[in-house]
């Protein structure tokens, strides 16, 4: 009989990386485990929710706007992912600052879109983009206490050429994205399609 394999998927926003995620792993066999992937934001707005559904799956809200601290917010979603029992925890755009509440109980991946240690934080396809190099990239790197700065466990880069665009850029920065984020967590979770 299979055994379940759970990824918790932490984001935000519109939720391409989620549900490029969803497509490659969700209900998937790979050898004696069968994988769920279960969503969870911080946003009951958030895009990716709906996207999800498409699928049958349904996100987990947590909205960080009833908690008055940072503190209370993480322990709640510490709780949460601990219920699932995870094989892996992966940020896809989750924009929110983690407290150690968090990091000191939750091993997670995140995934960033520059060529990490450059552009950290918000905003790093324009800065990135802006900045005169002609390569970017994106990077999946551990989660700890500092923003964007855990051990780099994966890098993808392209060109920037004089014709890009800021939109053009950002969809090449998003195809790396979604062909880099689950080639990490086959090699983590140590998936073949045997
Ligand atoms: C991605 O660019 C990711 O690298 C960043 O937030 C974005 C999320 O995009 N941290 P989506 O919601 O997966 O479409």
């Amino acid at each position: 009989m299979a055994s379940e394999m759970t990824i918790v998927v932490l984001f935000s926003g519109t939720g391409t990386n989620l549900e490029n995620l969803i497509r490659h792993f969700h209900g998937r066999r790979f050898g004696e485990r069968r994988c769920t992937i279960v969503p969870v934001t911080n946003r009951p707005d958030a895009g990716g929710i709906e996207r999800a559904r498409r699928y049958g799956i349904e996100t987990v809200v947590i909205d960080h706007r009833n908690f008055e601290e940072r503190e209370s917010f993480d322990a709640r979603l510490v709780e949460t992912i601990e219920s699932f029992a995870p094989d892996l925890v992966v940020m896809a755009g989750f924009m929110r600052i983690l407290t150690p509440v968090f990091t000191s109980r939750i091993e997670a991946i995140n995934l960033h879109p520059s060529l990490l240690p450059l552009f950290k934080g918000a905003d790093a396809i324009r800065k990135s983009f802006e900045s005169g190099m002609k390569v970017g990239g994106v990077t999946v790197h551990r989660v700890t206490q500092e923003l964007d700065s855990g051990e780099i466990l994966a890098q993808a880069c392209v060109s920037i050429e004089r014709s890009d665009t800021l939109e053009s850029f950002t969809r090449k920065i998003r195809q790396l994205e979604h062909r880099l984020l689950p080639e990490v967590v086959r090699d983590l979770l140590d998936l073949s399609d045997r």
